[in-house]
């Protein structure tokens, strides 16, 4: 692995989109979890469908980013002890939520529970899982009993959650040409906070 040019301990509002770059391109050839795609295919190409879904700049930076919690070595320690389960979405949006508004973290935050709404309450999902996926599903404890749908439904990034985790399960395709970070990277930008822009 090629070291990090930053700090991990020492990013802010003005270096982090340099650092969440240098991770793409210093981990980003790292398989994804027994799926065909390397991380950053996987990444890259659910931000593309996000882009050519019209989505808005929230949620294709939500799906670029969404599993940068997968790459734990790379998050500040102070940022991982936050964390109640250190999940990886819950990692990553920890993470990225000093940096990013809601509409940005929350679908991070809840794109594993997503999965988990969606194989209780859509039978065509489960079967357009890959296999990698429903092995995790298993360890991420099984499609929402009805109790946990109902809470799930309250959370007003209910469609942002479903819209990025559909595009999650896309970014799959070994084959696909897709856009590389530069191209997402002034839409990352725009959408830090505290920071001049
Ligand atoms: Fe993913």
């Amino acid at each position: 692995m090629n070291s990090a040019i930053f700090d991990k301990n020492a990013i802010d509002a003005t270096n982090i989109v340099g650092y969440i770059a240098d991770i793409f391109t210093r981990r980003g050839i790292e398989s994804y979890l027994g799926e065909q795609v390397s991380m950053a295919q996987h990444m890259l190409q659910a931000a593309q469908f996000a882009e050519l879904a019209n989505g808005p700049p929230e949620l294709v930076v939500a799906a670029l980013l969404h599993d940068i919690g997968h790459y734990s070595n790379e998050i500040p320690d102070t940022v991982l002890m936050q964390g109640t389960n250190n999940f990886h979405e819950e990692a990553g949006a920890n993470f990225l939520a000093d940096y990013f508004p809601p509409g940005v973290t929350e679908p991070i935050r809840q794109h594993v529970a997503a999965k988990r709404y969606l194989c209780a309450t859509d039978r065509a999902y489960f079967s357009r899982l890959s296999q990698a996926s429903v092995y995790t599903l298993k360890v991420q404890g099984g499609p929402m009993k009805p109790g946990e749908v109902v809470e799930f439904e309250k959370s007003p990034f209910l469609d942002s959650c479903i819209k990025v985790r559909l595009w999650d399960d896309e970014g799959k395709d070994p084959d696909r040409p897709h856009p590389d970070f530069s191209h997402y990277r002034a839409e990352v930008q725009g959408l830090v906070k505290n920071v001049a822009k």
